[in-house]
């Protein structure tokens, strides 16, 4: 007899022919069963050569559905890519496709999103949204905070899970909470949704994981739809999660406020993304050059305005994160508080200078750092010839509604760290310290 327990982690019980395997993640077992029971919290499981039985950890009996792991062996292997990472960076116009496939209606400027369907009158009635989230899926929620302000006009703030779930938050009628996480098991995360739903608010979840326990916890959500993701540094899981917030703010808008016109403009643009990203994964091997270019400088700033601040705070974490150089993310205006002491000659300073309200203001900041010797690499969209001439290297993104450009955007700032990492010699999709579920506090 195998017993299993879960109290915490995620625990996954792999039914196969003649054989049970026990495991934290359906990526573990897929190689030998589809078929898997998702035990809750406080269950366990009981296996024996007769069959498993499932109980609380109190002993009294519960029955669990089996059920179907929806993606195959074939979406975890490297398909010919020398690194996870690198397959899902490149991944990403087909996981954006199958992501908004269904989802978007061009012809009639609609979204459908089936997995609130039960929950839309609240989420258009509600008065305010608190995004909470970790790593990287908190700098798709800011994004995702500046979408719901600007495309709904609804109040959102975007806050750390982990300080979420310890801060007495303020939850009112009409607050909705939406919880942002790939794995769907992220400790904090959980705790933020249990915390919340605790309080009386409506919780939704925009989760990768399919049946994971944060979509498990939650009243109703979208997944992502994008597989698995294996690398430990997300890329396909953060662009997902935008498509999914643009979306959201899009049909919220709509609701409240927004003409059906409008809404079909950007509905349009949104399905051209795909093939925008495929556009920019083809100057990889320049964005190699460009890490190369620098690969011996140890710090490095990420500046970026509106919509695009949050890109630069991901594009420094994904930075640190897999090549280990330390680099900061700032909205671009900041730095004159404080960061600009710390440049040097030749200090790397990426900049997002995208076409947008702010691009006069963020070529001042390009100005500020050129004049003291840093070095500029800079993320402008296609055609700005007049910007060449202020940035050492240059790469162009295909032009997009300032909203939706951090699905583009982010892209360039995945494969420089990417490249960077590479370059330094390290294992990109193992990088020290850090897991691909924090499932601990
Ligand atoms: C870990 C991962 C990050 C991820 C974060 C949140 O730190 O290494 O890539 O962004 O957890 O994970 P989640 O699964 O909740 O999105």
């Amino acid at each position: 007899m195998l017993i299993g327990a879960r109290k915490g982690s995620p625990l996954i019980l792999g039914v196969g022919d003649n054989e049970y395997i026990l495991a934290s993640d359906a990526a573990a077992i897929v190689e030998h069963t589809t078929r898997a029971v998702y035990l809750s919290d406080n269950e366990m499981v009981a296996v024996t050569p007769d069959g498993f039985h499932t109980k609380t950890l109190d002993n009294i009996t519960v029955t669990k559905d089996l059920s179907q792991i929806e993606f195959s062996l074939e979406q975890i292997e490297l398909d010919g890519f020398p690194h996870h990472m690198l397959k899902e960076i490149f991944e990403q116009p087909k996981a954006l496709s199958t992501c908004m496939g269904g989802r978007i209606d061009k012809r009639n400027g609609k979204i459908v999103l089936g997995g609130i369907a039960n929950h839309l009158r609240e989420f258009t009635l509600a008065r305010h949204l608190v995004l909470t989230a970790c790593g990287t899926a908190f700098h798709a929620s800011l994004v995702g905070e500046f979408l719901f302000e600007r495309l709904a006009r609804i109040s959102t703030e975007t806050e750390y899970a982990s300080e979420f779930r310890y801060r007495n938050p303020i939850i009112e009628d009409g607050t909705v909470v939406i919880a942002v996480s790939q794995s769907g098991e992220t400790a904090d995360t959980l705790a933020a949704v249990e915390e919340a739903k605790e309080r009386g608010a409506t919780v939704l979840g925009i989760v990768n994981a399919v049946g994971s326990s944060i979509a498990r916890a939650t009243d109703a959500g979208v997944y992502l739809h994008v597989g698995p993701e294996v690398g430990v540094a997300s890329t396909k899981a953060f662009t997902a999660q935008l498509a999914v917030l643009s979306m959201l703010a899009i049909e919220m808008g709509r609701r409240r406020l927004m003409s059906t016109a409008e809404a079909a403009c950007y509905i349009d643009e949104l399905s051209k993304i795909p093939d925008k990203i495929s556009r920019i994964l083809e100057q990889s091997d320049r964005i190699k050059e460009i890490a190369a270019a620098n690969i011996d400088r140890n710090n490095w700033l990420f500046l970026g305005r509106g919509f695009n601040y949050p890109v630069a705070l991901e594009g420094a974490l994904k930075l640190k994160e897999i090549s280990y150089i330390h680099a900061e993310g700032l909205p671009a205006a900041e730095m004159k508080h404080g960061p600009i002491a710390l440049i040097n000659d030749g200090m790397p300073a990426v900049f997002i200078a995208t076409a947008g309200p702010q691009y006069d203001k963020i070529m001042g900041n390009i100005a500020e750092v050129r004049a003291r010797g840093g070095k500029i690499i800079v993320v402008a969209t296609e055609g700005d010839e007049s910007i060449k001439q202020h940035a050492d290297q240059f790469i162009a993104i295909p032009d997009a509604p300032e909203i939706l450009q951090p699905m583009l955007t982010v892209v360039p700032l995945q494969l420089l760290a990417y490249h960077a990492a590479v370059l330094r010699g390290h294992d990109v999709d193992k990088p020290r310290n850090l897991a691909k579920s924090v499932t601990v506090e």
